[in-house]
């Protein structure tokens, strides 16, 4: 398989901008969004119709959707995103003053803000797990999740692979140290599906959500929520509708009326990316990444977040900028990439540093990372101006 330049022709991507930003919102290339335009086409041919015999063909693209992550269908249900499933869950489960939930301080924004509300509406305390500025392995992010576990500690929300340092964390171990305190575990694998191997069930995490439109390339829309095989509190979609409290499926396959076309697509994404090339696009975009990230923090004369090991499609390097770590530098930032360099790559303020995130896809080759230092050192200096 060619990748790069040679495959970009299979996404509508603006040729005048380097994409190197795959990780925000995914990228759906032209037969996708043709597949997705049949199912539309259906749905308005005989509207009616045509939601009375959906759910054969959303259970049928969940089955296949499933499998692929490594659960059972009858504990799978599609959502909007990872947002509206890690929402479901945090407001269906009931806390009280005095417990605990305990996430780190890699969480995604969304996500920080939900626990707040958990928290501001329950009495619940939100912990943030502080890790090191540089994680130098897996073990590190465990042991610091571990050492904040008390008796007061009710659920553990964590990422698989966090958003601004791109790390993947260690969920399995994870899973294992709070199911041995009986403690519940949401996983927040959004970035997971298409980046690493995954095995839902093997993780073994209370609750799983997860994204088909970000690294698996299906239409904006696919989220995810897998629910482990055991007895746990019933999980309630964000929006109650005709079918609650007659069971997940029930409950998720239909919440009033929307646009299923994204689901239903899911199952054309999943060909698509072994057509690709599956595992070893996997393993080439990780190769890819790493080498590029790294090349250019040796330049700029800094480090990436995390060992080689650590990282997926997406790698995170620190800024040496001077600039104060503010979402205003970061967005100048990314602007100042983009406007003048034509680069799309997002930069985050957290942990009190400026960092650069960098995603490698199929149509990205070595030669998209190759002005970076230079652009970023440019941008830079017009910070400090
Ligand atoms: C770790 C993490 N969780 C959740 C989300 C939210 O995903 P969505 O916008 O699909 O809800 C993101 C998005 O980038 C993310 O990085």
């Amino acid at each position: 398989m060619e990748y790069g330049t040679a495959l970009r022709p299979l996404w509508r991507l603006d040729p005048a901008v380097r994409f190197l930003n795959h990780g925000s919102y995914g990228a759906t290339p032209r037969e996708l969004l043709q597949a997705q335009q049949i199912w539309r086409d259906r749905m308005e041919d005989q509207p009616v119709r045509f939601m009375a015999d959906l759910m054969p063909k959303l259970r049928e693209a969940a089955a296949a959707a499933a499998r692929f992550v490594g659960t059972s269908p009858e504990r799978f249900v599609f959502v909007e995103n990872a947002t509206a499933a890690i929402n479901s869950v945090l407001r269906s489960l009931s806390f009280g003053p005095g417990d605990e939930i305990l996430t780190t301080d890699h969480v995604y924004g969304a996500v920080r803000q939900t626990l707040r509300h958990v928290g501001a509406t329950t009495g619940a305390r939100i912990v943030e797990a502080p890790l090191p500025l540089r994680v130098r392995g897996p073990g590190e992010v465990a042991r610091a999740i571990e050492t904040h576990l008390n008796a007061r500690t009710r659920l553990v929300v964590v990422d698989h692979i966090a958003s601004p340092s791109a790390l993947i964390f260690p969920v399995e171990e994870i899973v294992d140290v709070c199911r041995r305190r009986n403690i519940l575990v949401l996983v927040d694998g959004a970035h997971a599906p298409g980046q690493v191997d995954l095995d839902v069930d093997a993780i073994d995490a209370d609750w799983y959500v997860g994204n088909f439109h970000k690294w698996m390339c299906a239409p904006k829309g696919a989220g995810f929520l897998a629910v482990a095989q055991r007895e746990l509190p019933p999980v309630h979609p964000p929006v109650i509708s005709h079918f609650y409290g007659q069971g997940l499926t029930a409950e998720f396959d239909w919440i009033g009326t929307r646009d299923p076309s994204a689901w239903l697509t899911v199952p054309d994404a999943l060909a698509f990316h072994e057509k690709i090339g599956g595992a070893s696009m996997r393993a080439r975009n990780h190769a890819l990444v790493v080498q590029a990230a790294q090349s250019i923090a040796d330049e700029l004369g800094s480090a990436l977040s995390g060992p080689p090991e650590m990282f997926g499609s997406m790698a995170t390097l620190r800024l040496p900028t001077g600039a104060p770590a503010t979402f205003e530098s970061a967005l100048r930032i990314h602007d100042g990439l983009l406007q003048d360099f034509a680069i799309e790559a997002p930069a985050v303020a957290f942990q009190n540093a400026l960092w650069l995130r960098l995603s490698a896809f199929a149509y990205n080759e070595p030669g998209d990372y190759a002005e970076v230092a230079a652009s970023l050192r440019a941008v830079q200096s017009t910070l400090r101006a």
